[in-house]
């Protein structure tokens, strides 16, 4: 069915998905019309001199990328009009409330597969360079105008020793210039350049596609904490050999035994991915409130008020089991499906009726500072 409060226009989800997603780039014209922005840049210049944005400065000088990284000062902004220039902020959404809104309109994408909104801004020339991303992601252009060019070739070498991720020998398939309200979509791997065309910003909403490299290193180290491994190391019946030095058959063949009790099932596999997909950045820190309230109120609260989590939170859910900020909890029935309306909405309305355990347990992540009441 074909919706028209999505941004894809007149394409609908369903059409986006099995024709676009992960498979071709589409642009679309008018995809939020009036969208012009959520900030201005002195905003996002000012969000990236605070402690805790992790954002990046990239200058142009005679053809040459320089990256500087967060944190920065106001000085750091100042005399760079000369150069070409951009200034790339990550995670936006964990700062303003109107991102976080504004990633709503992307839910026809799960949570699990979000990254952050990202948001560039650059005057007249400035861009990062033709590169590739790892990320399925909408760029959304808000204020001013951006030539995008893309390729969809196969040669992804990198020139050697530059400080950007930039490509050796960028070949222009297709280009456009996009205006405030337009998004490109581009799957992962579709090398992309960006050139501002005046002042100009971008929203980057990205998606992540975590490599079976880095998923299954991580997924050892969640095991290495539940694995129970029986016995250890014996041999009574040592035989002499030739050559000390040598690892035995023997021993060998024991310790093969002993790493076969390692086991685990597709209960570990969901309680890792809910754990480690929902893990903040490490950068990222929770504000516990300064004067909490106390649980009579607190409950008061939400029931009047209902809750909202708090913008640096992620929460994921599966099966009764919920994974809020890398933790999971077991949760039944009509808590589940009020922890899971919470996950999908990031709040919920005023909770007449609460159960006692749902009601401590959103007072320990109000505690955490992972939600607040509205
Ligand atoms: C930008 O906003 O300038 C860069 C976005 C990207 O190329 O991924
Ligand atoms: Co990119």
């Amino acid at each position: 069915m074909k919706s028209l409060s999505t941004p894809l226009g007149y394409l609908g989800i369903e059409a986006f998905l099995r024709d676009y997603w992960q498979k071709k780039p589409l642009l679309i014209r008018g995809a939020l019309p009036n969208f012009t922005g959520l900030l201005t840049p002195q905003q996002l210049t000012a969000l990236a001199c605070t402690e805790d944005a992790q954002a990046r400065l990239v200058t142009q000088r005679r053809g040459r990328f320089e990256l500087q990284q967060s944190p920065f000062t106001a000085k750091d902004f100042k005399g760079l009009s000369k150069a070409q220039w951009t200034v790339l902020v990550q995670g936006v959404n964990h700062h303003l409330p109107s991102a976080a809104e504004l990633l709503k309109q992307f839910n026809f994408i799960p949570h699990a597969r979000l990254d952050d909104l990202m948001v560039s801004y650059a005057p007249c020339g400035g861009g990062v360079g033709p590169h590739f991303d790892s990320y399925d992601v909408f760029l959304l252009q808000g204020m001013g105008h951006r030539r995008w060019q893309i390729s969809t070739q196969a040669d992804r070498t990198l020139i050697e020793d530059a400080p950007l991720r930039i490509l050796k020998d960028f070949r222009v398939e297709q280009e456009w210039v996009l205006a405030p309200g337009d998004m490109l979509y581009l799957p992962p791997h579709c090398a992309h350049n960006g050139i501002a065309e005046d002042d100009c910003m971008t929203y980057s909403i990205g998606f992540r596609t975590p490599a079976y490299q880095e998923l299954a290193e991580q997924f050892l180290v969640y095991l290495q904490d539940r694995i129970c491994v029986e016995g250890m190391y014996a041999d009574p019946d040592l035989k002499t050999q030739k050559h000390p030095s040598e690892i035995c058959p023997d021993m060998l063949k024991q310790v093969e035994k002993a790493i076969e009790q390692v086991r685990w099932d597709a209960d570990d596999i969901a309680n890792f991915l809910g754990c480690y997909l929902s893990e903040p950045k490490p950068h990222i820190y929770f504000d516990a409130p300064g004067h909490p309230l106390g649980l009579a109120k607190f409950s008061k609260e939400i029931q009047n008020k209902g809750v909202a989590l708090s913008l640096k939170s992620q929460m994921l859910c599966h099966v009764n089991t919920i994974f809020m900020n890398g933790e999971a909890t077991h949760a039944v029935d009509q808590d589940y499906e009020l922890l899971r309306e919470l996950a999908d909405n990031r709040a919920l309305p005023a909770l007449k009726t609460c159960s006692t355990e749902l009601i401590a347990l959103l007072y320990q992540w109000y505690q955490d500072g992972y939600l607040n009441t509205p």
